[in-house]
């Protein structure tokens, strides 16, 4: 494997590297024309009840001589605040349309012990219900995003649990929530009817699936100020048939259409690819699968753009990440695998693409958050880790909640490795809440530095200052042994003395930065 280069070593290495002789890329920020919010909840998260991604990784239990807090780890949960993670999608994934939410409530000694048949027949133990998730997404300082049981459930099971959660009257639901501890109503964000209906939640069509939303939805009736934004199970990859069907059908009471797409290296299910030891081969493709997301989620928005032209619908694109073939896995773990830069520049590239979208897409959550497929943080036993992912969300926070700005590139090189090609840069730009233009740039290519030649319309750019990870090798990774292999280094510009600024964007990295000056007419 070639080495790359040194993030510490940034502005020398980029020189050594020859940022492309080719003429600069000329990068235009526009600032006088705000587009879309980027809703804060297109980086949530989601912890589902498979391998440790609850029971180990983040729930070890009151009594766990790891410290933790009501049984969430502290660690772990002290490395998520740090996130400012908005949003939790909990129980599942396909563990949802098995889960009924009666076993997790109560006293703990008393709840029944399942058997976890989606995920390696372990027993769950319910020993992390609703009041216990609650809590996890408070310790968090997050939101909830509750997924219902539409495949092995009812529609009155459903309806119960809304209830449950949401009512403040006397009813009897209401009073046995207050029993079990929880005097208040919970606030639900976001709360899921179904998951992966087209598989694993049931094996529906598109159109048996709308008919059942409406139906279960209708029956869902939290009072008015406590409602949730009901969220529909839609399809995945290049698939539009069930944001038709769902579209054109429930036009009342839904607020999101989901959409999953995992980024396979070989596109393959059989043969995934490993998340260690890739070749630069591996690498392209993985990048360049990962950017297909955007076609896809174009074509969906397509359709909802023809049943939905007021944009009240959203596209949710709750699971999405990269899925490498399994490897050996800390006791407990399902899914398990590593995180490297190459996770990194996937996340960057996707949470880019959201931005682009972000009219339609209002929500994601990556898969998942804790020891899960593309994982935040890794643990075993007592130890953790925070991953390159982990690093890019954090990067990434001063775009929650900001609003796009055009950023448009001329004269960006492709990267080329036989008969892979994809674009070498991704950009993204946004006003933070802060006021501040941030702007984010994805070099994929490992060879070559990028200069860019800055200019935004409406500022004066004085500095660009912000963050750029990058590591020695394609599959560097953090470790228990050695957390800090992959880690953001402090990056800044050239002003260029004419209003703009020359960026140097090193190899197979991410740059996330501050574009600061004085506002032009
Ligand atoms: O994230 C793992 C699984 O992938 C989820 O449970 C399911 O919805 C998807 O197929």
């Amino acid at each position: 494997m070639r080495r790359l280069l040194l993030p510490a070593l940034v502005a020398a290495a980029c020189a050594r590297a020859g940022a492309q002789e080719a003429a600069p890329v000329q990068l235009v920020i526009d600032t006088t024309h705000p587009g879309a919010l980027i809703d804060k909840d297109i980086q949530g998260q989601f912890a589902e009840h498979l391998g440790l991604g609850i029971y180990g990784g983040l729930w070890v239990g009151p009594q766990s001589k790891i410290p933790n807090v009501h049984g969430w780890r502290k660690d772990v949960v002290g490395a998520l605040r740090d996130l400012h993670v908005p949003l939790v999608r909990w129980p599942g994934g396909c563990f949802a349309d098995r889960y009924h939410w009666r076993d997790g409530v109560g006293p703990v000694g008393k709840r029944p012990v399942r058997v976890n048949s989606m995920w390696g027949g372990v027993p769950e133990t319910n020993a992390v219900g609703t009041h216990e998730f609650f809590d996890l997404v408070d310790q968090i300082g997050a939101r909830a995003y509750v997924n219902g049981n539409m495949g092995s459930g009812s529609v009155q099971e459903m309806s119960d649990w809304m209830e449950y959660l949401t009512a403040d009257s006397q009813s009897t639901l209401a009073r046995e929530r207050r029993a079990n501890g929880r005097s208040k109503p919970f606030p639900v964000a976001y709360f899921g009817v179904g998951n992966e209906s087209w598989g694993c939640g049931g094996h529906m069509k598109p159109e048996q699936y709308a008919a059942n939303y409406e139906q279960y939805a209708n029956f869902l009736e939290p009072a008015p100020q406590r409602r949730p934004k009901f969220v529909a199970s839609g399809g995945t990859g290049e698939d539009t048939s069930w944001t038709e069907a769902i579209s054109a059908r429930a036009k009342d009471n839904i607020d999101d259409i989901t959409f999953h797409y995992y980024t396979i290296p070989t596109g393959e299910w059989a043969h995934k690819g490993g998340a260690l030891g890739f070749d630069e081969a591996a690498w392209i493709q993985t990048l360049a699968r990962t950017e297909r997301i955007d076609g896809m989620i174009a074509k969906n928005s397509a359709v909802l753009d023809r049943n939905d032209p007021d944009k009240k619908i959203g596209f949710a694109v709750d699971e999405w990440g990269t899925w490498y073939d399994s490897a050996p896995a800390p006791a407990g773990g399902v899914l398990y695998q590593q995180n490297t830069l190459r996770d990194a520049l996937v996340a960057a590239l996707n949470l880019n693409i959201f931005h682009a979208h972000a009219d339609r897409v209002h929500m994601t959550s990556i898969a998942q958050m804790v020891d899960v497929l593309q994982s935040m943080v890794l643990t075993d036993g007592a130890r953790m880790v925070v991953t390159p992912t982990y690093h890019v969300f954090r990067m990434y926070v001063p775009f929650q909640d900001a609003t796009a700005l055009p950023a448009v590139l001329t004269g960006a090189p492709e990267y080329v490795l036989g008969d892979a090609h994809m674009p070498a840069l991704s950009v993204s730009a946004a006003r933070g809440k802060d006021g501040v233009v941030h702007v984010s740039l994805v070099n994929s290519d490992p060879h070559h530095a990028i200069m860019v030649m800055l200019k935004a319309n409406g500022l004066q750019v004085a500095s660009v200052q912000g963050e750029a990870l990058s590591a020695t090798k394609l599959d560097a990774r953090n470790t228990f042994d050695a957390p800090n292999v992959v880690h953001p280094d402090p990056w800044k510009a050239q002003p260029d003395g004419h209003g703009g600024a020359t960026l140097t964007v090193p190899p197979a990295s991410v740059v996330v930065a501050a574009v600061t000056g004085t506002a032009t007419p």
